[in-house]
């Protein structure tokens, strides 16, 4: 198969998409009994961008592929496989890989979704490894695309101040220099009445508002999870690379809650200073949020080439899932 020494995965790129509306906190207060107060001081969010009627994960995702190829400077036509994260799929088939895909024009190359709800794009980023590391594929291209946001029970405060839509790509190749150097990828089916949608194609839809689709979340539970299983996953992380803590020199995690990313930083000991936060723009996006918060990283200069990146997620199954590499 694959040529011995291509041994690691390496991201040559990286691209994102956000819409263009923005909803401020100020906002929302006018539709939910909520404060700017709130909502800062419990999650670190001021606003979030919401799609447009009729843009879907699709057209975020297509955009943030379309940024991340440009600035690979590969065509279309070389990727030979098409992995992305989400829980907000277009249509319930084709995925919307394969949707991407043929905007793209990269036919015939491998294409399918991971759902594993915040945890997707990592879960992609770890599979896709596995593929480029095996010698299967030479150049992938990993999607984040969500728009959680048609969900959310605009009346629920518990749950609408949280959530926003977003897009973020990379472009990865079969490369001798270290890239990709561990992954780390768990789940426990145990946890899903802690956050979870209850309708579907095969269980069937309510009379309820949006049939019934909206995010049952029991956010207290979900928060002290979060930070113990990111906490241990973490360790699980640096030991599987050979590294310690001070040897990482960025966190980007995923964005639910700024509460949340502070302990994990506390955990590696780390300044907030080496930590990429977009929670306060950006809200959570689920799958977008590490491709997004890692695009504007690099673009803004401050993650660069040889530095090693930590990347993390957390969300509904419950899923949990990690990459430490040398970007
Ligand atoms: N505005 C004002 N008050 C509110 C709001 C709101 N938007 N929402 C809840 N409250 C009230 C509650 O009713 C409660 O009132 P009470 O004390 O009178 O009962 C009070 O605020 C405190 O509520 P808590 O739930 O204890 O607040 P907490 O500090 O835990 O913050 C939050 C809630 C932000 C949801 C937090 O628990 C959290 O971030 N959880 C984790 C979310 C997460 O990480 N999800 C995973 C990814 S999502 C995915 O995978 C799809």
């Amino acid at each position: 198969m694959g040529d011995k020494a291509l041994t690691y995965a390496r991201i040559i790129a990286t691209g994102s998409a956000l819409p263009e509306r923005v909803v401020t906190n100020a906002d929302l207060e006018k539709i939910v009994d909520t404060s700017d107060e709130w909502i800062r001081s419990r999650t670190g969010i001021r606003e979030r961008r919401i799609a447009a009627d009729g843009e879907t994960t699709g057209d975020l995702g297509y955009r943030a592929a379309i940024a991340a190829l440009e600035a690979a400077d590969v065509k279309a036509s070389e990727i030979d496989l098409i992995i992305l994260g989400t829980t907000t799929p277009d249509i319930i088939f084709p995925s919307t890989a394969c949707l991407i895909q043929h905007r793209l024009g990269a036919n015939g190359c491998a294409a399918f979704d991971i759902n594993a709800a915040c945890s997707g794009f990592v879960y992609a980023l770890g599979v896709a490894d596995k593929f480029i590391r095996s010698g299967q594929s030479k150049k992938v291209l990993v999607i984040g695309a969500e728009t959680l946001t048609r969900m959310v029970d605009w009346n629920e405060r518990e749950t609408c101040v949280l959530f926003g839509d977003g897009a973020g790509a990379v472009v990865l190749e079969a490369s001798e220099e270290p890239g990709i150097l561990a992954t780390c990828l768990h789940a426990d089916g145990g946890f899903k009445e802690l956050l979870y949608n209850p309708v579907g194609v095969s269980a069937g839809f309510t009379d309820e508002p949006n049939h019934g689709v909206r995010i049952h979340m029991s956010g207290r539970e979900v928060f002290k999870v979060a930070v113990k299983t990111l906490d241990s996953l973490v360790g699980e992380t640096l030991a599987a690379a050979g590294m310690e803590e001070s040897e990482v020199d960025w966190l980007i995690p995923h964005q639910a809650n700024l509460r949340i990313i502070e302990a994990t930083a506390k955990r590696l000991k780390m300044s907030m200073e080496r930590v990429i936060v977009t929670v306060d723009r950006h809200a959570n996006t689920s799958s977008g949020s590490v491709p997004l918060a890692l695009d504007e990283a690099v673009r803004s200069g401050r993650v660069k080439r040889g530095q090693n990146l930590l990347l993390e997620a957390f969300g509904g199954g419950f899923t949990w899932a990690s990459a430490l590499l040398k970007y």
